[in-house]
C-alpha cells in the first residue's frame, strides 16, 4: 500500500522476531530488510516474513543495509545492549525513525548522546520499555491518582527472580567463524551467544531487567530518584563477568497534595530462583497495589481502617469473604488471568473484584509498537521517547554504578536532564 511505513530489523534473536510477529499484527507496516550478522537468524526472520507476504532482503552488516535501502521510514532495533548506541545514531543520521531495545545505551553518555541525536535528526526514538504502552499499567495509575485509591504512596518495592541460567550453546554446524566474530567485536562463539554476562555488551541484570521496573517506580512516582545505594555479585555462577544477583535501595522525593516527601523502594532481581516472579508494589496509607507485566498478577488491596471507597462500588464484586472458594472459573486471588487489578483488602469484610478489562488483551510489546508507529503517522506522541527512556537508563545504570562503588550516591534532577 502506498502509506506503508517501511521497516528494518536489525538483531533477530528472540526479542526482534518477537517484535516482527507483534509487527505483522499491525496494519500499514512493510517490513522490507533484515540484518543480523548470524545467518541462521537471517534465514529465520526472512523465512517468517516471507510467508506473510513480506519479501525482505537480508544484510550482515547495519551499514550497508542503510547505504542500500533507501526507502526505509523506520528501524526496530534488538541486537545486544552493546551495539544500540551506534545503530541508532547512525539510523537516526539515514533519516529513520527508531524503536530501540532498552537499553539504550551502556553508559550514562552515550544514552544522552542517543537523545541529543535524536532532537538533531527530528525522528522518534522511542526506547522498548514496553510497561509504558502496556493499558494495565495505565489503569492502575488511574486508580492511584484519579481514584486515590492508594492515600499517599510512602514505599515502593518490586522483584525480578528469574529462572536458574544456563549457558546458551549453538550446534557446531552454525557457528559463525572467526573472522566474522571478529569484525563484531566478539572473542568467541560462546560471548557471542552469553554476551548478556558480559561487559562489553551489556550493563547486567539491574539494567536489562532493572530498568524496566526502576522505570516503572519512575514513572508511577512521576520523578526520578534522589539517592540509590545497591549491593550484588557474581555468587552463584561460575559464570563470566557481570553480576548474578542484586538489591537496591532507591529514594525518591514524592509530591503529594502540595507536600515534597521522601518515598523509599527497595529492588531485588535474582537470577537463582523464580520464586515470586515479577512485580512492583506502591504502598500507600491507604492501601497497596501490586502490578506487574505478567497479566495474572496483581492486587489493590484497601487498609483495614481505610473507608470502604467509591472505587470499590464500581466494581464488579468476584469474592466477598475470605476462605470462600473463589468464583467459578477463577484461579483464586494470586493469580486471576485475564483480569486488569485484582481488588482485595485483609479484612473480613474483603473484597476481590476485577478491574473491568482495559481493551483488547494484546502483548505489551504489541501495544508499544503500536504506539511507536501510531506516532510516526502522528496520531499519538511516543509513549517512551528519548527523553523518558534516557531517565529510566540513567536511574538503573547509576544503581549499577553504586553497586560497584560499594556506597550511596546522590542524584541530581539535572542528572536526569538532557
Ligand atoms: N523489552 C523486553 O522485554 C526485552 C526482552 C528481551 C530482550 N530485550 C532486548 O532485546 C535485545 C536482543 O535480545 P535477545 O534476547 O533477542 O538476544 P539474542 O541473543 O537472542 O539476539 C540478538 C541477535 O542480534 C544479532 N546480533 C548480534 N550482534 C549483532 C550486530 N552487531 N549486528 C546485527 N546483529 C547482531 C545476533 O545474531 C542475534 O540474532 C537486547 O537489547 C535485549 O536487552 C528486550
Amino acid at each position: 500500500m502506498p502509506d506503508d511505513i517501511h521497516v528494518a530489523v536489525i538483531g533477530a534473536g528472540r526479542q526482534g522476531r518477537d517484535l516482527i510477529n507483534y509487527g505483522l499484527d499491525l496494519p500499514g507496516l512493510r517490513f522490507k530488510a533484515v540484518c543480523d550478522i548470524w545467518p541462521c537468524a537471517q534465514k529465520y526472520a526472512a523465512g517468517l516474513l516471507k510467508k506473510r507476504g513480506h519479501p525482505a532482503t537480508v544484510y550482515e552488516d547495519y551499514r550497508e543495509m542503510l547505504a542500500k535501502e533507501k526507502d526505509l521510514q523506520a528501524a526496530i532495533i534488538a541486537t545486544p545492549d552493546g551495539f544500540h548506541c551506534e545503530q541508532t545514531l547512525a539510523c537516526l543520521k539515514a533519516g529513520l525513525h527508531v524503536y530501540c531495545e532498552k537499553e539504550m545505551a551502556l553508559t550514562v553518555a552515550d544514552c544522552r548522546k542517543t537523545v541529543e541525536a535524536a532532537r538533531r535528526a527530528g525522528k522518534l526514538l522511542q526506547v522498548g520499555r514496553q510497561h509504558r504502552s502496556n493499558p494495565r499499567y495505565h489503569l492502575a495509575l488511574e486508580y492511584i491518582y484519579a481514584k486515590k485509591a492508594l492515600g499517599r504512596i510512602t514505599n515502593v518495592f518490586g522483584q525480578w527472580h528469574g529462572p536458574k541460567r544456563v549457558k546458551f550453546t549453538w550446534p557446531q554446524k552454525l557457528a559463525l567463524d572467526d573472522a566474522t566474530l571478529k569484525r563484531y567485536g566478539y572473542e568467541s562463539m560462546e560471548q557471542f551467544r552469553n554476551w548478556r554476562w558480559f561487559e562489553k555488551f551489556s550493563a547486567g541484570e539491574l539494567v536489562n531487567l532493572g530498568a524496566h521496573q526502576i522505570d516503572v517506580f519512575n514513572w508511577f512516582l512521576r520523578t526520578p530518584p534522589k539517592a540509590v545505594m545497591a549491593s550484588g555479585g557474581l555468587d552463584y555462577y561460575d559464570f563470566y563477568e557481570l553480576y548474578d544477583n542484586a538489591t537496591c535501595l532507591l529514594e525518591w522525593d514524592y509530591a503529594w497534595e502540595g507536600k515534597t516527601r521522601t518515598v523509599r523502594g527497595l529492588y531485588d532481581v535474582n537470577t537463582v530462583t523464580e520464586d515470586g516472579g515479577f512485580y512492583e508494589v506502591f504502598y500507600g496509607d491507604e492501601g497497596a497495589l501490586t502490578i506487574s507485566e505478567d497479566a495474572g498478577k496483581g492486587g489493590l488491596w484497601r487498609e483495614q481502617r481505610a473507608k470502604v471507597a467509591q472505587w470499590e462500588e464500581d466494581l464488579p464484586v468476584l469474592w466477598v469473604r475470605p476462605n470462600s472458594p473463589p468464583a467459578k472459573g477463577h484461579g483464586g486471588p494470586q493469580y486471576l488471568h485475564d483480569f486488569g487489578v485484582l481488588i482485595g483488602g485483609p479484612s473480613e469484610d474483603r473484597v476481590f473484584a476485577s478491574l473491568p478489562n482495559p481493551g483488547v488483551e494484546r502483548h505489551q510489546h504489541w501495544y508499544h509498537l503500536k504506539n511507536f508507529f501510531d506516532a510516526i503517522r502522528g496520531v499519538w506522541g511516543l509513549n517512551c521517547p528519548a527523553e523518558v527512556g534516557c531517565q529510566g537508563a540513567v536511574a538503573a545504570l547509576r544503581a549499577v554504578d553504586a553497586m560497584k562503588a560499594g556506597r550511596r550516591l546522590e542524584l541530581k534532577p539535572e542528572d536526569f536532564k538532557v
